[in-house]
């Protein structure tokens, strides 16, 4: 295959089949094979194109903002390079030094936070400051993955249909909800096109998406410390949370099994799956989204000194 831009790769069409995972046929989208190396770069570049189109980014006049724990960040600032825009990215220390590194690599700008919220994380500081700057700049455009409808509608006409067309008679799908952004336009999609598909949103523990109280999480990519305005539970059939010791335990033991090396959040999304009681009646096919691989998380999932000093887990007994 000659593709023309680096954009088009597209490892979307690619579904792992782990036979053996559980019972039922199992398939694994994997979500991490493009040039940004996770799901994100589809969310980038339909907002970054959708408001392109609708005059709200304009060449040479505006410059692109982003608040994101490391994923976003890495396929705004690919497009922003292809493009031509210039971009700014507010992060804080729990960003992975890979998405920080390669902001600046691809020519953008990042901008620390070091303030913790009141719900003891960074990402109201992180809005706050975006919010103060937007009052400051005219020119300055935030690609708001926490509250822009185009988040999901870009789930809705990729993920979401890439899996119907590949995939007949999916029984279960299970999603992980960060911002929300994939979970709700597959859940919009397969409404319509595949009502009987039952959607599962795989959250982590002291996230408050769904409910309850914010608490302490150290793996980015699921949860929330403000529940994000364009979820809607009503398109959810079930809510599964995850701890975060039971995610590394996963994704240790399916690199074991499989030799499958996933970031955080496939983990916490397989041990949902796996956990996960299904009703005997209904024939089909269970199918997981694996929004990255597990290169970012080298320094934390995959290290034994932070698992041991985060968890009290020793990755030896795993
Ligand atoms: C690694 C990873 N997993 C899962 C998600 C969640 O996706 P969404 O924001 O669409 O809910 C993200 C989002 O940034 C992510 O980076």
């Amino acid at each position: 295959m000659i593709i023309k831009n680096l954009m088009d790769i597209n490892s979307s069409p690619i579904f792992y089949k782990m036979d053996g995972f559980v019972h039922d046929p199992f398939f694994l989208k994997l979500e991490g094979l493009n040039i940004a190396k996770s799901v994100k770069l589809k969310t980038a570049r339909y907002m970054f194109e959708t408001h392109e189109k609708n005059g709200n980014i304009i060449k040479d006049k505006t410059r692109i903002i982003c608040s994101s724990s490391g994923n976003l960040a890495i396929g705004l600032a690919i497009i922003c390079k292809d493009k031509g825009y210039p971009l700014i990215s507010v992060v804080d220390p729990n960003t992975n030094t890979l998405a920080k590194k390669l902001v600046v690599l691809y020519g953008g700008e990042t901008i620390e936070v070091t303030e913790r919220d009141n719900s003891g994380g960074f990402l109201q500081t992180r809005i706050n400051l975006i919010n103060q700057m937007l009052l400051e700049d005219k020119n300055l455009f935030w690609i708001n993955q926490y509250d822009d409808v185009e988040n999901y509608n870009a789930h809705y006409h990729t993920t979401a249909k890439e899996i119907l067309h590949e995939i007949q008679n999916v029984s279960y799908l299970f999603i992980g909800a960060g911002t929300t952004g994939t979970l709700m336009g597959c859940a919009k999609y397969f409404k319509i096109h595949s009502p009987e598909t039952k959607i599962i949103a795989v959250d982590s523990v002291g996230s408050v998406t769904f409910s309850g109280k914010a608490a302490r999480r150290y793996i980015p990519g699921l949860g929330t410390s403000i529940a994000p305005s364009i979820v809607d539970r009503s398109y959810v059939d079930d809510i599964i949370w995850v701890e975060e010791p039971d995610t590394i335990r996963t994704c240790y033991n399916v690199l074991k099994k499989y030799g499958l090396f996933v970031g955080g959040s496939t983990g916490t999304v397989l041990h949902a799956v796996s956990t996960y009681k299904y009703s005997k009646n209904i024939k089909g096919n269970i199918v997981a989204i694996s929004p990255d691989f597990g290169d970012a998380y080298l320094d934390t999932v995959y290290n034994p000194e932070w698992v041991k000093s985060k968890y009290e887990l020793n990755l030896g007994d795993l």
